[in-house]
C-alpha cells in the first residue's frame, strides 16, 4: 500500500457519546453496514434463514452464532479481495429459539442447530470501490466454509496421543471433533488463523459426581463439574459430553487452533505446545532470530499471561517449502508464563488505583518457563502434564495472577505488547491487590503495556507499566495515562486489542452494559506523538451486545467490527427491551464494517 499513515498520526474524529441506542453509532463522516449475519447462507445450496424452521442441515451451510473474532486476508495484491475469518464462540438458545423455556427442555434437533453453529466461517469477500464497504462475492465462492462442532481436527505437539487425550470414540488421543467456545485470535505472518478456546467448560455436564480426587483437582481448576449435573444439557443428546462417561473428552478442549482458510479441505489442528488454558487468543511476532512467539491471555479471574516461543524459525519466502514449515511452526517449541514485579513500595497499592509515589504503574517482569526443550520446568508434572493443566504449573511456579487477561497483542509499529485486563470484581484485601493489578473490586478493568528487553519477542525479562486504568473518567480511580481525564471518552472492559498501520491502539470493549450503564464500543488511542493517551468512542454497538473484532485492514482504511450477542440479558422489559439488530426482529449476531464517507481530516479510520 503506497500510501499509509505515518507513525503517531493523531486522532481527528469527533468521539461518539455515551449512549444505550440498539443500533451501531459511527462518528460524522463515516457510515457503517451489515457484511455477514448469523443464518446467512454462506455455502452451496444452504437455505436462507428461517427463524421458525431452523435445522442442523440449514445451520451447517449458514453463518453461524455470536462472532467473535475477526480478520480478513487480503486475496489480491491490492486488497479489493479478501477471506473473512470469524470464530462463532457460543450461542444464546434463550435468543435463537421461540418459546425457549431453558436447557432441560433442549430438542435433540435444537442440539444440533447449536452445535452448527459453534465454530467458525470463512466468507469471500469483495470491497465495494465506491465506498469501502465488505460484502459476501456472488457466484462461484470456493473458500467459504463452515467449521463446527463435528468438524475434524488433529492433534499437533507433545500431548498428541497421551492418554490424557483418549476417549472412547478415538483411542488414537490425535483426533478431535470440533472447537468449542472460541473467542479471540490472530493471524500468523503465513497466511493461517489462531483461535483461542476459551469457556468450554460449560459444555460439560455429568451424570455423577466425580469421585478421583485428581480429577476432581484437574476439573475444578478449569470450572469443570465435579458434581452430578448440567449447564447446557449437551450431555443428553451426545454422550461424550458426560464427564462421568468421558472423563479425558474436556482435556481435547481449551487449546489453540490454526486453521488455514486458503485450503478450504485442509484439518484444523489443535496445538498443545501453546498449552491448554482458557485461551482468549494467540498472537503472533517474530523475534530477532526470527522464531516465532505467541503471546496469550488466560481469560479467568486471578489467571496469567503466557508466551510460546518456536523451536524453529519463520521462514519470509513464499515457496511451498517455506509455507509447509511454518505451518509447522508451531507445533513444538517453549512455553513460559508472566511474572510482574512492581517498584513501588507495596504499601503504595493501597486497592484504590491511587498511582504511586513515583508516578507511575510500572516494573519489571520476567518470562518463568514451563516447557523447555521439550524437558518439564514444573517440579512434580510431566510435559504432558504442564501442557494440559497449564494453569496448575503456573500456580506452581508462582506466576502473577492477573485481572482477566483477554487480548494480549504486540504493537507491530513500536513493538509494545498490550494486555487487556477485561475486570475482576473479586480482588479485594484478601486477595491482595499488587502494581500491576492495583484495583479493589476492580468492575472497569486496564490495560498494561509490556515492552521486552531489546525489544526481542524472545527476551526472557522486560519492563511493564499500566497504560490505562479504565472507567469512568470522573472516578477518581481511573488513570488515563496521564492525559486530561476531561478530554476522554469513557471506557470500561477493554477486551479485544487491535492495531491501525500508524501503530494507534483500537480497543473494543465486552461489559460496559452492566458495569458503566453504557453501550459496549470500539475506542482507539494513539499511543505516541501529542495525542497520545486520547482515548476516543469511535463506535457504539446495539443493545447488550458486546463489541468483538475489531480489524483495521492493513490499508488502514475500514474497520470490522463483530457484534456479539446482542439482546443478550434483555427482559423484554420497556426499561431493557430485547435488540432487535441488525433487521429489526430478533436479533442476529453479525460482522459490520466501518467506512469513511467523506475524508475529513485524512483518508484512514480513525482520522
Ligand atoms: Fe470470550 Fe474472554 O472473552
Ligand atoms: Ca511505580
Ligand atoms: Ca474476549
Ligand atoms: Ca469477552
Amino acid at each position: 500500500f503506497p500510501d499509509l499513515p505515518e507513525r503517531g498520526r493523531p486522532v481527528g474524529f469527533r468521539s461518539v457519546g455515551d449512549n444505550t441506542l440498539d443500533t451501531i453509532v459511527v462518528p460524522n463522516g463515516y457510515d457503517w453496514s451489515v457484511t455477514v449475519a448469523w443464518g446467512d447462507p454462506i455455502l452451496p445450496g444452504a437455505p436462507e434463514f428461517d427463524f421458525d424452521n431452523q435445522t442442523e442441515a440449514a445451520q451447517l451451510g449458514q453463518f453461524g452464532y455470536n462472532c467473535d473474532f475477526v480478520a480478513i486476508l487480503p486475496l489480491d495484491r491490492d486488497f479489493t479481495k479478501g477471506l473473512l475469518w470469524v470464530n462463532h464462540e457460543y450461542t444464546n438458545e434463550e435468543l435463537m429459539f421461540r418459546g425457549w423455556t431453558g436447557a432441560a427442555g433442549i430438542t435433540l434437533e435444537q442440539l444440533k442447530v447449536v452445535q452448527a453453529a459453534h465454530g467458525g466461517s470463512v466468507v469471500e469477500l469483495e470491497r465495494v470501490a465506491e465506498t469501502g464497504e465488505w460484502l459476501p462475492v456472488g457466484g462461484r465462492r470456493r473458500y467459504n466454509r463452515r467449521i463446527h462442532t463435528k468438524t475434524e481436527f488433529l492433534v499437533t505437539g507433545p500431548v498428541a496421543g497421551s492418554d490424557l487425550l483418549k476417549t472412547s470414540a478415538d483411542k488414537t488421543g490425535k483426533k478431535i471433533l470440533g472447537m468449542l467456545n472460541n473467542c479471540a485470535g490472530g493471524t500468523t505472518p503465513w497466511g493461517t488463523i489462531l483461535s483461542g478456546e476459551e469457556n468450554f467448560n460449560q459444555y460439560f455436564g455429568s451424570s455423577a459426581a466425580i469421585t478421583d480426587p485428581t480429577v476432581a483437582a484437574r476439573y475444578a481448576r478449569y470450572g469443570l463439574r465435579t458434581t452430578a449435573g448440567t449447564e447446557r444439557n449437551w450431555e443428553k443428546g451426545d454422550k461424550r459430553f458426560d464427564l462421568a462417561q468421558e472423563p479425558n473428552e474436556p482435556n481435547r478442549f481449551g487449546w489453540i487452533v490454526e486453521i488455514d482458510p486458503f485450503d478450504p479441505e485442509s484439518t484444523p489442528r489443535k496445538h498443545t505446545a501453546l498449552g491448554r488454558m482458557k485461551h482468549e487468543g494467540a498472537t503472533i511476532s517474530i523475534a530477532e532470530d526470527g522464531r516465532a512467539v505467541a503471546y496469550m491471555g488466560d481469560d479467568e479471574r486471578f489467571d496469567y499471561v503466557y508466551k510460546f516461543i518456536s523451536k524453529n524459525k519463520f521462514r519470509p519466502g513464499d515457496s511451498k517449502r517455506d509455507r509447509d514449515s511454518n505451518l509447522r511452526l508451531l507445533e513444538e517449541g517453549d512455553l513460559y508464563v508472566a511474572k510482574f514485579t512492581g517498584d513501588s513500595p507495596a504499601a503504595e497499592i493501597d486497592g484504590t488505583g491511587k498511582v504511586p509515589s513515583d508516578g507511575a504503574f510500572d516494573g519489571t517482569g520476567q518470562w518463568i518457563p514451563l516447557v523447555v526443550n521439550g524437558q518439564s520446568k514444573v517440579q512434580g508434572m510431566t510435559v504432558a502434564e504442564v501442557l494440559t493443566f497449564t494453569r496448575l504449573a503456573g500456580d506452581r511456579v508462582g506466576a502473577t495472577k492477573m485481572d482477566r487477561p483477554e487480548d494480549v497483542e504486540r504493537n507491530p509499529v513500536t513493538g509494545t505488547i498490550v494486555i487487556a485486563l477485561t475486570n475482576n470484581t473479586s480482588r479485594n484485601a484478601t486477595t491482595g491487590a499488587d502494581e500491576t493489578n492495583p484495583r479493589f473490586a476492580n468492575k472497569w478493568g486496564h490495560v498494561v503495556g509490556i515492552d521486552e528487553t531489546g525489544n526481542d519477542a524472545a527476551a526472557m525479562t522486560f519492563t511493564w507499566n499500566i497504560i490505562m486504568l479504565a472507567g469512568d473518567p470522573n472516578d477518581a480511580s481511573t488513570y488515563y495515562g496521564g492525559f486530561d481525564k476531561t478530554q476522554v471518552s469513557h471506557l470500561s472492559c477493554p477486551d479485544n486489542v487491535a492495531f491501525d498501520p500508524a501503530g494507534r491502539l483500537w480497543i473494543s470493549t465486552d461489559g460496559m452494559p452492566s458495569a458503566s450503564g453504557i453501550a459496549d464500543g470500539l475506542f482507539v488511542v494513539p499511543v505516541e506523538g501529542p495525542d497520545k493517551g486520547h482515548v476516543r468512542r469511535f463506535a457504539s454497538v446495539p443493545r447488550n451486545a458486546e463489541c468483538c473484532g475489531p480489524f483495521i485492514t492493513p490499508d488502514g482504511r475500514t474497520a470490522t467490527i463483530a457484534v456479539q450477542h446482542p439482546g443478550e440479558g434483555g427482559t423484554a422489559s420497556p426499561e431493557n427491551p430485547i435488540s432487535t439488530f441488525p433487521y429489526g426482529d430478533q436479533p442476529r449476531p453479525s460482522v459490520v464494517t466501518v467506512w469513511r464517507k467523506s475524508p475529513g481530516n485524512g483518508p484512514f479510520i480513525g482520522d
